[in-house]
């Protein structure tokens, strides 16, 4: 198929790319490289062996999407572009419903005028807020305590209610739990602009050097050693995940939701403990106050997806944390 993957030069965007490139599927980039970089587009073709189309702009430019939809003659829209950092969706929320609601009201009236029918969206666990009960699956209530979570639920229900006013539009929604890890070729990975909001990079720029200690927000919590417990899935599975949902949207009958995660969840402290392994140094960190909004643990339920979708995620934290230094190592 012919797909256009919004944001996809991103974290998950570049994986994506080459899963489906891999795969045997078109792939066509449009990113307006406000959170990635260019240098993305020559390793991409290092790992697919060839070219890989990227249209520089926004997806809020309805002109530009639809000509880019007509020009290569595209399916399936993949729509990760977004901003993502609930931290700065609190101090800035109207950036955050400008980009990514505004984002995909544009992005929809493009594919409408373009008569692309077809939309896998990247969605998130956020939309869940505090866990009612565990593990998650996708019929937990829906409850987001942050500006970032409501866009993703808004936009959710943008999709529902565009499929249930048009028989022919399908919308695969997967709500993606925490994605680590890079590519074996260590040639991408994840390495945004600025201070990371994530654990993972940061501990990366702390392995490296870069960043002097990782700060661990609270150790009371109800788990295991009272860190926050997280199902942290490897990118390369969740990359996978978006092949196995393309394969999936002949069979969906309108709007389907999948939670992409392990099943299983690990602690602050015992994701530190395995990147110490994998990068064979200490990582100093520091026990600070719980961040407000954060919640003891999230995990999901996979069986949908594995069942459905008949997609697993199988690699390691071991892996995830290895993949995550290799590429490090070679940023620097
Ligand atoms: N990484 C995670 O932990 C996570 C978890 C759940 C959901 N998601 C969602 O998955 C998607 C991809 O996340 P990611 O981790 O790859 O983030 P990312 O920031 O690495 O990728 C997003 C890409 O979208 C681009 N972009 C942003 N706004 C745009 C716009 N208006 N027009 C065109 N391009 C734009 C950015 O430049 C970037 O390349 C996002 O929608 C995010 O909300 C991510």
């Amino acid at each position: 198929m012919t797909v256009l993957l919004t944001g996809g030069t991103g974290y998950i965007g570049s994986h994506t790319a080459t899963a489906l490139s891999e795969a045997g599927h078109e792939v066509i980039l449009l990113d307006n490289f406000c959170n990635s970089h260019r240098a993305i587009l020559e390793r991409l073709e290092k790992i697919v062996g060839k070219s890989v189309p990227c249209i520089e702009g926004d997806v809020r430019d309805t002109a530009l999407v639809k000509r880019t939809l007509q020009e290569y003659g595209v399916e399936v829209v993949i729509h990760l572009a977004g901003l993502k950092a609930v931290g700065e969706s609190v101090k800035t929320p109207l950036n955050y419903y400008e980009n990514n609601v505004h984002g995909t009201l544009s992005l929809l009236r493009a594919m409408d005028e373009a008569d692309v029918n077809n939309m896998i969206f990247s969605s998130s666990a956020t939309v869940y807020g505090d866990p009612q009960y565990l593990p998650i699956d996708e019929d937990h209530p829906l409850a987001p305590t942050n500006p970032y979570g409501r866009t993703k639920l808004y936009i959710e229900q943008i999709l529902e209610d565009h499929v249930r006013a048009n028989d022919n539009i399908k919308v695969v929604n997967l709500r993606y739990f925490n994605p680590v890890g890079s590519h074996s070729s260590a040639l991408l990975g994840e390495d945004p602009r600025g201070i990371p909001n994530n654990l993972m990079p940061f501990m990366a720029r702390v392995a490296s050097g870069e960043l002097k200690e990782l700060s661990v927000f609270g150790d009371d919590y109800p788990t295991m050693d009272g860190t926050g417990v997280r199902d942290y899935i490897h990118v390369v599975d969740l990359a996978e995940g978006h092949v196995a949902a393309l394969e999936f949207l002949p069979r969906s009958t309108g709007f389907e939701t999948f939670n992409l995660g392990t099943g299983s969840g690990f602690s602050v402290l015992q994701v530190i403990q395995s990147y110490e392994v994998a990068c064979g140094k200490k990582i100093p960190y520091q026990i600070v106050k719980r961040r407000p909004g954060d919640i003891a643990s999230c995990y999901t339920d996979p069986n949908k997806a594995n069942a459905v979708l008949k997609w697993k995620a199988n690699r390691s934290l071991s892996e995830m944390c290895l993949s995550s230094w290799d590429f490090q190592r070679r940023l620097n």
